[in-house]
């Protein structure tokens, strides 16, 4: 039988394969990502943002987890010239690293970084967001979801990366897995089962909840 991991891996790659080539602000990013050894999310993943935010033409985005500021620029380049994206980043450096990023491909004046602890920033930030996406610290995605949803506009997206965990969520004995299994697993019920959201789970990258407020 076949890993159901490895074959994952396989349709990923192949789906990658055949997404179109890569502006060179977001390889150069990828790169910095091996380079530094960074977690962020995957080509089809972007790819998929990139597109939900063109159909939305969102006002401001919301993004828990900017890291090198790679899911950022996919965003950027596809949301409108008046939008405005908030995103969250704790490591003060790696801060520095998507400033430069988005200076380089001129999105610096659109993308506000606000640096600190998600849970403590979130609380402060007083607008409304028409797309949020959730890519920080895995056992708080449920308070992430509770603070952000009232920020949310009816109608608005809000997506989370690495709900699958490498397929990890779907293992038998989920109580016998480690603690950001666990953690995901029990996120995807609340998710899936949130009075207030439509949503599902897509099984592009690393596993993507993605649903709209109602
Ligand atoms: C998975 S990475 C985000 C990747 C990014 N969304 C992308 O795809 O380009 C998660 C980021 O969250 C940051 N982080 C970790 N704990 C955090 C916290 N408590 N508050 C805010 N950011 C945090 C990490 O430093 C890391 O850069």
């Amino acid at each position: 039988m076949i890993d159901p991991i490895i074959l994952k891996e396989g349709i990923l790659n192949y789906v990658e394969n055949l997404l179109p080539k890569l502006p060179d602000c977001l390889e150069n990013i990828q790169e910095q990502g091996r380079k530094y050894n960074q977690p962020i999310v995957s080509k089809d993943a972007g790819y998929f943002m990139y597109i939900i935010t063109k159909i939305l033409k969102p006002k401001r985005i919301l993004e828990v987890g900017c890291n090198l500021g790679y899911s950022a620029t996919w965003l950027g380049l596809a949301m409108p010239q008046y939008c405005i994206l908030d995103t969250i980043e704790i490591d003060i450096n790696i801060a520095n690293k998507a400033e430069e990023n988005f200076k380089k491909s001129g999105l610096s004046d659109r993308i506000y970084i606000h640096i600190g602890k998600a849970l403590d920033i979130l609380p402060t930030l007083d607008n409304e967001y028409d797309m949020i996406f959730l890519d920080a610290v895995k056992s708080e995605y449920i308070d992430y979801l509770e603070i952000t949803l009232p920020k949310l506009r009816k109608g608005g997206v809000i997506l989370a990366d690495n709900v699958l965990w490498s397929g990890r969520v779907a293992l038998p004995d989920i109580h016998l897995q480690d603690k950001n299994t666990k953690f995901l697993h029990e996120f995807n019920k609340y998710f899936m089962n949130h009075e207030q959201i439509i949503g599902t789970i897509l099984t592009i990258g690393d596993g993507l909840a993605f649903g709209i407020k109602k």
